[in-house]
Parts: structure tokens; C-alpha cells; sequence
């Protein structure tokens, strides 16, 4: 279906009017702390379904829902102490929670599963949002499948032009990487994707988390979690250790901390100067967006340590290395 997109700056009454949007059943893109979402109504079947189309996007791969106040996750979720104890600690903030999911939730949301994954966000547009809404909200990152997350307006702009009703102005994204997710819903807490909060940090709570791998059965778990995912167009390879920079202009270079020798070319962004993690987060999908609309024939990746945020966004990168080059 074809939308008339309109971009509005996040001021009280433009937040108001998307919130009757997402009651209407529309779609609305916001800002969060990590990325962009595209909301609608979690509990509107049509509006969700809407967010698969408008995302292209497969409904094996289950959305996440965001909820304003804890309450609200009784409604949706079955609760248990490890649960109260996380939200307790990290709400609001990037970390999304899978639990057992009650029968008010569409199983399009869930794509059929019996779980599903909340988080209270930890922005004010958002949280102000979801409180005029009146509902929570269901919203995958804002960029159609596969695609690099947005970090900005703009990127939502550019890439669902159309699709969407609203976009929410908000600037730029604090965290910049997509939130943790940790399901609660087996016999032990497993991380499903390292994200926006560190698994240092989420460890101080719940040292007995285990590592979500591929090989193990919370594959099935984990429908949406694919090999390839949060890919440039451009082919992504990671820079090889004694690999020396080259001055060629087709290929473009994405640095983790300042090199000591820069390619003479402009094609090529720094995550941060001083190697900062949390900086480099923020920075991820704004430079390989840059770096993706020049269009070279190949992006060359600095690989990070995978300490702290540096383990979500080696996680980002690496998935975007196996993009399969026929998408
Ligand atoms: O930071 C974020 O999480 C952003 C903002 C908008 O909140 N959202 C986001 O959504 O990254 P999305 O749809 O791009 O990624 C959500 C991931 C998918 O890979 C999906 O498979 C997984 O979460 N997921 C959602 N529900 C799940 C469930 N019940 N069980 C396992 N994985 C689930
Ligand atoms: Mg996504």
C-alpha cells in the first residue's frame, strides 16, 4: 500500500498525532535509544500485518512489542521474578525481554511462536508516544528487511519513503546498535542477540546467562536471528590483519579508531577517534550508510575488540559479511 509519508519534528502535538495514527491501525516510525522503530498497534492484527509489507519483510520473524510501564507487560507476557529483577535494573533501556506470551497477542506479532519479546524503551519521545497511544506498540527497526538499522530520520526517509505514515524527527539515536535480547522463556536465561546494553553489564544481574549459539536448539527459538542481516548493499569484508590500506577509490574503509595512515581518498568513516566503544555504537549505521551510498565495490571493516558494545557491533558487522550478494 502506498503512504503519504510525512516527516515531522517530535514536538508535543506532532507526537499526538501520530499516536491517533498508530490507534487508527497507520504506521508511525520513531526514535528510540538504539535505532528507529516502525510502530503500530501491537494488538490491531491488520496494523501489524502492515509492518511486514511495508517492511518486506518474512512473518517468521518476530516483532518486538514496546511498552510504556511495567504493568503493561502482565497484559502481554507471563511474568517471573528473573523478568522483574532485569526490568527492575536496565527498564527503560535496550534490552528486550522474551517470555511466555498470553493469548492477547496476535500470533503474527510472534510469528506463531508462544513467546514473545517487550522492552520499555529509553526515550522520551517514545515513552510519550506509547502513553498517548494507549497501546503498545509493536515495532521492528525501521528499514526494510535485511537493511542497514536507521540511526536518524533521514535513514528512515530514505528507505521507506511511502510505506510509512509518519516519521517521528527525533535526531539521532543515543545507543545506536539494536537492544539486547535475552529470552526468559526456557529453563535458563539465554542471550538471543548482543545489543545496546553489554553482556558485562546484564552479567552483574544475571551471571548465569548463557551465549545463544547457532548450533543449539534455540535456533528455533530464534526464527528472525539470520545469518546475513543489517547489510549495506555493498559487499562488507573485514580488513585482514597486515592487510595494507590501498588508494583505491572503489574501495571504502570503515575504521574502528583513527589509522595511522589514512587512505588519500575520502571513502572511509572512523567509529571513533579514541577507540571508544559506546561512541563507536552510536556511529555504526550512520557511517556505513555513508559509506554504502558511495557505492564502491566493496566496504573493508576494522574488526573491534568484542568487549562491551564492541560484541553487538562485531555481532552487526559480521552479519553484514554474509549478506549473500544476489539480495
Ligand atoms: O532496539 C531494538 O530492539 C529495535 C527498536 C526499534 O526497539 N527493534 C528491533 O527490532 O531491532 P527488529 O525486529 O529489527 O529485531 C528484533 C529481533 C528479530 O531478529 C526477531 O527475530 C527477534 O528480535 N525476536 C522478536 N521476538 C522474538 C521472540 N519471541 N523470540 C525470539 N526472537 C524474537
Ligand atoms: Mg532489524
Amino acid at each position: 500500500m502506498q503512504r503519504d509519508t510525512i516527516v515531522l519534528p517530535a514536538n508535543a502535538e506532532n507526537i499526538s498525532r501520530a499516536a491517533k495514527v498508530i490507534r487508527d491501525g497507520g504506521l508511525v516510525a520513531f526514535p528510540t535509544e538504539t535505532v528507529y522503530g516502525l510502530g503500530a498497534n501491537a494488538l490491531d492484527l491488520l496494523a501489524v500485518a502492515s509492518i511486514f509489507e511495508a517492511k518486506q519483510r518474512p512473518s517468521f520473524d518476530p516483532l518486538i512489542i514496546h511498552i510504556s510501564e511495567f504493568s503493561m507487560l502482565d497484559q502481554l507476557a507471563e511474568s517471573n521474578d528473573i523478568a522483574k529483577i532485569l526490568a527492575d535494573a536496565f527498564w527503560p533501556g535496550p534490552l528486550t525481554l522474551v517470555l511466555k506470551k498470553k493469548e492477547i497477542v496476535p500470533d503474527l506479532v510472534s510469528s506463531g511462536l508462544d513467546t514473545v519479546g517487550l522492552r520499555i524503551p529509553n526515550n522520551k519521545i517514545a515513552l510519550r508516544l506509547l502513553q498517548e497511544a494507549g497501546v503498545p506498540i509493536a515495532a521492528p527497526s525501521a528499514n526494510p528487511f535485511g537493511y542497514l538499522s536507521p540511526t536518524n530520520a533521514q535513514h528512515v526517509y530514505e528507505q521507506l519513503n511511502g510505506r510509512v505514515d509518519i516519521i517521528l524527527d527525533g535526531g539521532d539515536c543515543k545507543v545506536g546498535v539494536e537492544s539486547t535480547i535475552v529470552s526468559l522463556s526456557g529453563a535458563v536465561p539465554v542471550l538471543l542477540r548482543p545489543g545496546g546494553l553489554s553482556l558485562e553489564d546484564l552479567k552483574t544481574i544475571l551471571p548465569q546467562i548463557e551465549h545463544y549459539k547457532k548450533t543449539d536448539a534455540t535456533m528455533v527459538e530464534a526464527p528472525g536471528l539470520l545469518p546475513w542481516h543489517y547489510s549495506p548493499i555493498t559487499p562488507l569484508r573485514f580488513f585482514e590483519e597486515n592487510e595494507e590500506i590501498q588508494d583505491v577509490e572503489d574501495l571504502a574503509y570503515l575504521f574502528f579508531k583513527t589509522p595511522g595512515v589514512k587512505p588519500r581518498h575520502s571513502n572511509f568513516e572512523v567509529l571513533s577517534d579514541t577507540g571508544d566503544l559506546a561512541e563507536a555504537a552510536t556511529n555504526l549505521f550512520t557511517a556505513l550508510h555513508k559509506l554504502d551510498s558511495i557505492n564502491t565495490r566493496i566496504i573493508i571493516a576494522e574488526k573491534l575488540p568484542e568487549t562491551g558494545l564492541g560484541l553487538a557491533i562485531m555481532d552487526r558487522l559480521i552479519k553484514a559479511s554474509k549478506r549473500p550478494q544476489n539480495i
